[in-house]
Formats: structure tokens, C-alpha cells, sequence
């Protein structure tokens, strides 16, 4: 914030692992912060691809004034309704059987997936129920030299009908409320082509754009693209790569959408877990070699049009 001499009062930023996190201190995100604070945030952002504030007093309409400052913003989900007179609002809730414990990136089954997620825990669990982020910038640097050029060319289709959406396992199957929620998730199917490899459009960093919605390569068949992409799926998640956050109600994590994957742990049983979502509208991606991703199934103009 600005004084009577015109400096401006730094963020503190604490990093939490080598390659991924940071604490940031100092910012009341219901203030509202001024124009320089916000800028250090995005810059603390894109620097450690996902940061904590700890302690903020944010409610449906202050989270979105917060989140409008990073950018236009998309309704809440392409297909999961969200609770009424919050249109921008996803709820991640354990009691409406949104769990998202697999590794993705989010929305990347439409051809232009988030810039940026903000999630503010609201309940959670007495023990467990943390989430941990995946670095897919360092994750690309540390490839082999081979497979990273086998990366720069490549393109996956991402859609939103399988893996996160599938009912897995037998206790799932038996769940009403999860089975619907599923059901509701794939109730208008998207498939997007996108190069595995994009360019990041601020830092100009490659980044991996692979994760659950990931399913088929362009060129290979069902066997060697799942083989494929689990090689580079396993190089991603490597524990080096990643940062894991236990929340306590009042955090606000934000992060890069188009730098992370992300995985919320399910260890909690019955116990009820909240975290409320607003996402910041991201560009179509961008390969190395120029070509941007390309929409193939669904219509998510509706998606956007939230971008007031
Ligand atoms: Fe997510």
C-alpha cells in the first residue's frame, strides 16, 4: 500500500519447497488491496505456481471482487451447477460428492482452461483432506533430453467423460450422491486437442498440459497413448516436483492453472470437507511450434460469458 511518500509496503513470501509454493504474508485479500500489492501477488504466482494466505475473512462476494483483479472470471463449472445467486461459484464438498482426488489440471477438457483457480477452505476435516500441487514447468526442464522433444511434439485430446468422472470403486458405485454428481460432470461431453507441451503466455516457461482429462495422443493407439502419457504423468507427479498444503479454515490457495496439476487428497472418510472455487479465465494454449489447442466436442460459450 502506498504512504505519504509514495513507497509501497512489500509482500512477504516464504517458499515453501524447492520447486513449487510460497506462503504470502501481508495481504488482506478483502482490503482491498491496492494495485501494487496485487501486482506482487500475480508475480509471486507465476513465479511459485501456487500460494497460501492464510487467515482471510472472505465470503462469496469478496472472493470474486478479489479474484476479478487477476483477470476476467468463468462461471463456476462448464457442467456442475452451482449454488444459487453464486453463478461463479464451484463447490468442492465431500456432502455433494466433489472429492477431485486424481491428479489434473482443472478444466482442461475445454480449449481454454483457467489461468487461474483461487480456493478458500471453508470446512475441513480434523485430520487430513490436504491437496498437493505438481510443478509441470520444472516437470517439462527435467525431462530426458529424448522424451522432452517427443513432448514439444505432441497432441493429446482431453475430455471430460472418463477417469474423474468414472465411478471407480465399489463403495463409489454404492453412493447416490456421488454416482449423480458423476453423472452431472459428464452431462454435456467436451473433448479439446491440446498440444502436451504449451507455452505459458506471461513467463514464456513450457509447461506439461496433461492430467486425468488426458486420455488419447494424436498418432497412437488406446494402449501406447495410455503407456505414453502414464510415463509422463509419473514424471510430473514426482514428489520433487511437488508441494503439499494441510489447510485450516480461513485459507485462500491460489495458482497457476496453466504451470500445476493438482490432487485433493481423499483420507478423511465420512467427515465433511468444503472449499468454495472461483476460477480466472485462461487463453486457448499454445504449443511450441505455434499451434494453439483445438475445441472438437461441446459448446462452453456459456462457460465464459460469466467473464464480466
Ligand atoms: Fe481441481
Amino acid at each position: 500500500m502506498s504512504n505519504a511518500t509514495g513507497t509501497s509496503t512489500r509482500i512477504d513470501i516464504t517458499p515453501l519447497a524447492g520447486e513449487i509454493g510460497a506462503v504470502i504474508s501481508g495481504v488482506a485479500a478483502a482490503a482491498p488491496p491496492d494495485d501494487e500489492t496485487i501486482a506482487q501477488v500475480r508475480q509471486a504466482l507465476l513465479e511459485h505456481k501456487v500460494i497460501f494466505l492464510r487467515d482471510q475473512r472472505l465470503d462469496y462476494p469478496t472472493q470474486v471482487a478479489f479474484a476479478r483483479r487477476f483477470g476476467p472470471l468463468t462461471l463456476g463449472h462448464p457442467t456442475l451447477a452451482s449454488p444459487p445467486g453464486q453463478p461463479l461459484l464451484e463447490e468442492i464438498d465431500s456432502s455433494k460428492g466433489v472429492r477431485a482426488n486424481n491428479w489434473h489440471t482443472d478444466v482442461t477438457f475445454l480449449d481454454r482452461p483457467p489461468a487461474f483457480t483461487l480456493l478458500r477452505a471453508v470446512v475441513i476435516p480434523p485430520v487430513g483432506g490436504d491437496t498437493i500441487w505438481a510443478n509441470t514447468v520444472t516437470a517439462y526442464d527435467s525431462l530426458p533430453d529424448e522424451l522432452r522433444d517427443l513432448a514439444d511434439r505432441l497432441r493429446i485430446v482431453h475430455t471430460n467423460a472418463y477417469d474423474y468422472a468414472a465411478v471407480t470403486g465399489r463403495e463409489e458405485r454404492a453412493d447416490p450422491v456421488l454416482a449423480e454428481k458423476r453423472r452431472e460432470f459428464v452431462s454435456t461431453v467436451y473433448q479439446t486437442e491440446h498440444p502436451a507441451v504449451r507455452v505459458h503466455p506471461e513467463t514464456g516457461e513450457r509447461s506439461l498440459l496433461l492430467g486425468g482429462f488426458a486420455r488419447t495422443i494424436d498418432g497412437y493407439g488406446p494402449q501406447a497413448s495410455r503407456d505414453l502419457i502414464r510415463i509422463l504423468q509419473d514424471h510430473i507427479t514426482r514428489p520433487e516436483h511437488t508441494v503439499r498444503w494441510q489447510w485450516r479454515v480461513g485459507d485462500l490457495a491460489i495458482w497457476d492453472n496453466r504451470a500445476t496439476q493438482h490432487y485433493a487428497i481423499f483420507d478423511y472418510g465420512t467427515a465433511h470437507r468444503r472449499g468454495e472455487r472461483v476460477t480466472v479465465a485462461g487463453p486457448v494454449p499454445v504449443g511450441v511450434d505455434g499451434r494453439p489447442s483445438v475445441p472438437l466436442t461441446g459448446e462452453a460459450s456459456a462457460y465464459y460469458a460469466g467473464a464480466a
